[in-house]
């Protein structure tokens, strides 16, 4: 008998495949030109077995039970169960449809669950949709342990002593096309022990690359907390105008990205994070008042107290005083 994790792996490959598949039919030009439109490749696709998952309910499932057992496709995350008032198992449908597909690998490189974006943002009744939607927890997959792209990026972030730590899924994508191949992303959560630890088997240093936007500004001050606790160094990087680093790509152009972009990220031009969390709470509490600074220390103080080591203690708290 082969085990439910073997058979886990083994459908979400059919899965991959059959949603890029589904990217090359009629029916996907619609998805093939939101692509085209995000400045994604063909080459991109292929690299990242990009798909689209078809506005069909049943069509996927039919197709995989000819190979697995209801219970493997239970199990998978990839559908959702019809409600049963009598408390029984419901009728299997599509979780995701009408969605661009991308598969989230572990590190061996095996997909083992699926992350998909919605091509609008509505619906056909005018209802706002999810973004993006994820697979479920399974037996193979917890959200809190698998980093997007490290299976991808690994021997760079070991060959360069550092990972660029970006937040979405595109952003991961564009910045890696783009040349720079040590690039993960945390995929919007909120960074988990479990996640950093893993990274620290390849590094201790970060560069934080999220978006520049107040839920990126947020995200990068909790990440930049526990990597600190952790015992990682730390630097920060905001690309100029506002932009995603998928969207600077995009608008700027790769070039631009691979000038600015590689010089920015690399560890001797990203700022420290101290920098950037005391350049955080002046934006926070502007002003010269007594009550910004005492606000502004203790948004602060929880920061320099995680540092592990006194001397960047002392000296994260003579700059924050100072400035
Ligand atoms: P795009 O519009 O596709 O470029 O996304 P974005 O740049 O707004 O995504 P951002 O980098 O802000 O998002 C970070 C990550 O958060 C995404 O890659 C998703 O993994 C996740 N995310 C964003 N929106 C949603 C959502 O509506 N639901 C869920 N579950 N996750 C989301
Ligand atoms: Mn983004
Ligand atoms: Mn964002
Ligand atoms: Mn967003
Ligand atoms: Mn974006």
């Amino acid at each position: 008998e082969v085990g439910l994790r073997r058979q886990l792996i083994d459908v979400h490959e059919a899965a991959t495949q059959y949603f890029e598949a589904a990217l090359k039919a009629p029916e996907a030009a619609r998805a093939r030109e939101y692509l085209t439109g995000r400045g994604v490749t063909v080459e991109t696709i292929a690299k990242f077995r990009i798909g689209y998952a078809p506005d069909d309910f049943n069509h996927m499932r039919e197709q995989l039970a000819k190979h697995f057992t209801d219970e493997v496709l239970r199990a998978s995350g990839l559908f959702s169960a019809k409600e049963q008032s009598d408390g029984g198992q419901g009728q299997l449908y599509a979780r995701f449809r009408k969605r661009i597909t991308f598969p989230i690998a572990n590190e061996q490189g095996k997909t083992i669950a699926f992350t998909a974006r919605a091509l609008d943002a509505e619906d056909e009744k005018g209802r706002p949709i999810a973004k993006y939607l994820n697979s479920p927890e399974t037996p193979l997959y917890s959200k809190g342990q698998v980093l997007f792209n490290l299976d991808k990026a690994k021997a760079e972030i070991r060959a360069n002593d550092f990972a660029l730590l970006v937040e979405g899924q595109m952003d991961c994508i564009s910045v890696f096309m783009a040349g720079v191949h040590n690039v993960i992303a945390t995929s919007g959560t909120a960074f988990t022990e479990m996640q950093i630890r893993l990274l620290g088997r390849f590094t201790k240093n970060v560069i934080v690359n999220f978006d520049p936007d107040a839920a990126g500004a947020m995200a990068a001050e909790k990440s930049i907390g526990l990597l600190i606790e952790e015992g990682f160094v730390v630097k920060v990087v905001t690309l100029e105008g506002g932009l995603d680093p998928d969207r600077f790509i995009r608008e700027q152009g790769i070039t631009k990205y691979q000038t600015f972009g590689y010089y920015a990220t690399s560890l001797r031009a990203a700022i420290r994070h101290s920098d950037f969390l005391i350049d955080r709470a002046r934006h926070l509490f502007p002003g010269r008042t007594s009550d910004a600074k005492v606000k502004a220390i203790n948004f602060l103080l929880p920061h320099i107290r995680r540092m592990p080591n006194r001397i960047q203690r002392d000296e994260f708290a003579a700059d924050a005083a100072q400035k």
